[in-house]
């Protein structure tokens, strides 16, 4: 399982939040009674869906007893449940009620299994329930790539390729096609930030900062000796600064993400009256 660090990854939290917003302005719910972060993490997230939704039960899952401690340390109300659980293993049965909204944002990447999972957790809905996600869609990307060809020049080449090789995400396109067959009329979308790291020029490797809170997570987990990491972190931020040169505003991080977000409305019976209200006029699908 990776490590979490709750503070390294507070640190951006401005670029991180906005794709949360952004997935979840595309929910319509009106007034749902059960509501589920999955990959919940730190916690200002799953509280912005209790502030949205200040009639709903509200409940957080995720795996990093880290991640979990700074979330409840954050809900001073005692406003949210937050249950310690993987998510492979995870279905909402075990709430004893059929959520209105799940949302994920930032954390099936993590999950290798959850295409797979995605048809189960959508199953359990409630009629005319919300099934949104949010996964980076940069594995492509400079970073990534770049941690791949040092990693396959470490010594560890081997240990630390697997590692890498368990996070992932797909294609918008795959997600629209899974939730439309699990019964959801769906909207898929990407988008690439131009995020502007260390605008004021007080950091030297702003990039590999970023990478640190996540996606390098497995490296570190794997290389805690401090040679071998320094046989690492040397190469691998090195080519990050060349791949990423400072200009007049800052380091820019182009960051593509993947969206989707589906609304199950199949089952036989089935009225906007019964989800509480008709989406189209709460104000959020336009
Ligand atoms: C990048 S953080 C995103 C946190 C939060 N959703 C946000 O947007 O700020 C990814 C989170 O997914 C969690 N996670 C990763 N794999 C998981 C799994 N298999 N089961 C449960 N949680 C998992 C991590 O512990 C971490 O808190």
């Amino acid at each position: 399982m990776t490590s979490w660090d709750p503070t390294l990854y507070a640190r951006f939290a401005d670029h991180r939040n906005r794709p949360f917003f952004e997935l979840v302005s595309r929910v319509g719910a009106g007034d749902p009674r059960l509501v589920v972060d999955l990959g919940c993490g730190n916690g200002p997230l799953t509280l912005a869906l209790a502030e949205r939704w200040p009639q709903a039960r509200v409940v957080g899952v995720d795996n990093a007893a880290s991640m979990l401690e700074a979330a409840r340390s954050l809900d001073t109300q005692g406003r949210v449940e937050w249950v310690e659980a993987d998510l492979s293993g995870w279905r909402s049965d075990s709430l004893g009620a059929a959520p209105d909204v799940v949302v994920s944002n930032a954390a099936l990447q993590w999950v290798p299994s959850h295409l797979g999972l995605i048809e189960g957790w959508v199953a359990d809905l409630a009629d005319g329930g919300w099934f949104a996600l949010q996964v980076p869609g940069n594995f492509a990307a400079p970073s990534h790539r770049l941690m791949r060809e040092v990693a396959e020049r470490h010594e560890r080449s081997g240990e630390l390729e697997a590692a890498l090789r368990r996070a992932g995400s797909a294609e918008p396109a795959t997600y629209l096609q899974l939730l439309a067959g699990a019964g959801c009329e769906v909207d898929a979308w990407e988008t690439t930030y131009e995020q502007v790291l260390d605008p004021s020029g007080q950091q030297e490797d702003p990039v590999l900062e970023w990478v640190s809170g996540t996606g390098l997570r497995p490296v570190l987990d794997l290389l805690t000796e401090p040679a071998e990491r320094a046989a690492f972190i040397e190469p691998y931020a090195a080519a990050l600064r060349a791949a990423y040169p400072r200009t007049a505003v800052g380091v820019i991080l182009r960051f593509r993400r993947v969206f989707a977000v589906g609304h199950k409305v199949s089952s036989p019976g089935y009225t906007e009256r019964d989800a509480g209200g008709d989406p189209s006029e709460t104000g959020q699908l336009s």
